[in-house]
């Protein structure tokens, strides 16, 4: 007997179809509002290479380096066209080149971390509703919607700072630009028991 192999590909397009809504603190009835954790959060289970070592690549990453890098000699001219003397003081600057500019003060767990740049949480969303194991492990299972929790898988998050309102110029370009900055969870990954 003769055996055929039928392979379906399936193209789930889940992705395109999905929407993220971010819940406001100014809104009535809303959830209580997340808050920013730092990448250091992240790190302590995103760091190994099992996982995908999303901490270290976004270290090595011009994200994590966009707040000193507003000490840099192009910043200085940038800033002087704004009539910006000092770029990691300006609002002008800042805005798009740490987490969170702008926000209230009880919108961190401790506070503004400048010197991480853009971090996780510019992209991901504050972490405090959903950075813990638990929360995390059923959102990647599917038992839980990561939105809920303030999670966000960020395509739309980009053109926030990717805008022709930066000084440097610049637009991104999805799916190129994102492949730039990939830190994908190797397939095939199993979470380690507790
Ligand atoms: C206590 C450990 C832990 C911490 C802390 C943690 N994560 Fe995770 N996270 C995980 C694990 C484990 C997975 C993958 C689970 C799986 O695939 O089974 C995951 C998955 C994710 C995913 C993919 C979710 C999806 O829908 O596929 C994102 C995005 C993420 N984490 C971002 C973050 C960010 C940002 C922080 C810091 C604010 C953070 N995580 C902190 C353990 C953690
Ligand atoms: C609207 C968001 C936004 C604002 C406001 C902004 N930037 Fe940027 N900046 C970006 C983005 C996005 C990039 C990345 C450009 C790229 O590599 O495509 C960038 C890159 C840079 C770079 C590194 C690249 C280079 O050309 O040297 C410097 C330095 C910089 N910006 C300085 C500044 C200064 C100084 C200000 C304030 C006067 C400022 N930026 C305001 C978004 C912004
Ligand atoms: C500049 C934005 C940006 C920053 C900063 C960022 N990410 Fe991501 N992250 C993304 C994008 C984009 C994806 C892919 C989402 C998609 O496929 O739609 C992603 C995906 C992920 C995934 C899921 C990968 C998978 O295979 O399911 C994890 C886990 C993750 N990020 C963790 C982190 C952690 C931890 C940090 C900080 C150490 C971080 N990210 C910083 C934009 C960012
Ligand atoms: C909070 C603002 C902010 C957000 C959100 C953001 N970026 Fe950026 N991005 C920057 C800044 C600022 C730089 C330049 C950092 C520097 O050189 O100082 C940058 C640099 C980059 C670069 C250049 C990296 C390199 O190595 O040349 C790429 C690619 C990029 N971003 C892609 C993305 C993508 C894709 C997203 C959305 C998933 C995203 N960014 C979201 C602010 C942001």
């Amino acid at each position: 007997m003769s055996t055929h192999r039928l392979v379906t590909l399936l193209f789930v397009a889940s992705l395109a179809g999905a929407t993220f809504v971010l819940v406001r603190a100014d809104e009535p009835h809303s959830e209580p509002r997340s808050q920013y954790v730092t990448a250091t959060k992240c790190k302590r289970c995103h760091s190994s290479s099992k996982i995908g070592a999303q901490y270290k690549v976004w270290l090595e990453s011009k994200h994590a380096h966009a707040f000193l890098s507003l000490a840099s000699d192009s910043a200085k001219v940038y800033g002087a066209r704004k009539g910006v003397e000092d770029p990691q003081q300006s609002p002008e600057c800042l805005k798009c080149h740490v987490t969170g500019y702008g926000e209230p003060a009880d919108h961190f767990v401790a506070a503004r971390a400048d010197s991480e740049g853009v971090s996780c949480e510019s992209c991901h969303g504050a972490g405090s509703g959903y950075w813990k194991k638990s929360t995390m492990a059923d959102i990647a299972s599917g038992k839980a919607e990561g939105s809920k929790f303030g999670l966000l898988l960020p395509k739309e998050t980009c053109a926030n700072c990717h805008n022709e309102k930066s000084p440097a110029g610049t637009f991104v370009d999805w799916p190129a630009d994102s492949a730039k900055i990939a830190h994908p969870i190797p397939k095939g990954y199993t979470p380690e028991p507790d």
